[in-house]
């Protein structure tokens, strides 16, 4: 059943948001951190029961002095109860993906959430919706990254202090984004530079609160002192469609040797731009570019940051 107590979801609305919405960053106020569907024992029951590929667990390479290497890992056996003990205490962050392919409630919030913002944004028509669920360690620090879809991010339990780039050169090189959208590179493969701290926008989100920013924008993570709890939802509308495939054709042209291209969305370049973006799916070469993983360590409560090293090996969905 799905839980009844959320009611509204967005609880601050006003009337001069649509023209925001998508534009510009939005700090929203939002009912889902009272929903029974993250709670401890809620948590548990996914994680106990989540496919191998529907998680990514994560942690960042303190062999090195300097770590900007992301490590991935696997729950093994563990419980449920032992893998959320070993984020309390440790230094790792699961991405849980797609929670309603394990219990139906997600998925009906996932539609509620987006039925809302429908409602509330005159033309907003949105598709392939997808939810992911954050469950990360007390001061872990989530690298400078950006994500293809439309995003928000969604404050559960705990806090954490977010910085917002702009989505562009230098914070977003074209070439970047060109890469992350054919899938040659992974979201975190962008450059960070330290003085990029002067042009962000700083938030920090406490329960109850959610970030929606404009397309592509890089953004990064710092928890507080505390286990946090946050979701992802991320969508597609025409206009960001019409954006994916002026990159992934531009990425594609790009790998032919041409370099002049250009970023407009309408016209002939970008139908041109967008037969080959389907052209290439449907002949599976982009399928064929996604970078495996390699899997080198195994949660355990017990370990240093509840990290155990195995021996790796590599995993693609
Ligand atoms: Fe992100």
């Amino acid at each position: 059943m799905r839980d009844q107590t959320v009611g509204n979801i967005i609880s601050n609305w006003k009337d001069h948001y649509p023209s925001l919405f998508g534009n510009h960053t939005l700090i929203l106020k939002h009912t889902i951190h009272k929903s029974k569907l993250f709670t401890d024992k809620a948590l548990i029951d996914l994680l106990e029961n989540a496919p191998r590929e529907n998680y990514h667990v994560t942690t960042m390479d303190k062999r090195v002095q300097n770590p900007t290497f992301k490590r991935e890992g696997h729950f093994g056996d563990l419980s449920g109860k032992d893998i959320l003990k070993a984020v309390r205490t440790g230094n790792i962050w699961i991405n849980l993906q797609n929670p309603q392919d394990i219990r139906s409630e997600y998925g009906e919030l996932l539609a509620d959430i987006y039925g809302e913002f429908e409602n509330r944004v005159p033309g907003f028509k949105s598709y392939k919706h997808k939810m992911t669920i954050l469950i990360s360690s007390p001061k872990l620090k989530v690298k400078y990254h950006m994500d293809v879809p439309g995003q928000s991010l969604w404050q559960i339990r705990g806090k954490k202090k977010v910085y917002i780039y702009p989505a562009k050169p230098p914070f977003l090189p074209q070439q970047a984004l060109e890469k992350l959208t054919i899938n040659e590179a992974h979201e975190t493969d962008i450059e960070f530079q330290n003085w990029f701290d002067d042009y962000a926008e700083v938030y920090e989100l406490t329960p109850g609160q959610m970030a929606h920013w404009p397309l592509n924008c890089p953004h990064r993570v710092e928890n507080h002192d505390c286990l946090n709890v946050s979701l992802t939802t991320e969508h597609w509308t025409n206009q960001l469609r019409n954006h994916y495939a002026v990159n992934f054709g531009n990425a594609m042209l790009r790998k032919m040797g041409m370099n002049k291209l250009s970023q407009n969305t309408s016209g002939l370049g970008l139908y041109a731009k967008a037969a080959i973006t389907a052209a290439t799916k449907i002949t599976g070469i982009q399928k064929k570019r996604t970078k495996p993983y390699v899997i080198d360590f195994q949660v355990d409560p017990k370990a240093p940051d509840s990290v155990q090293d195995i021996t790796p090996f590599q995993y693609s969905k």
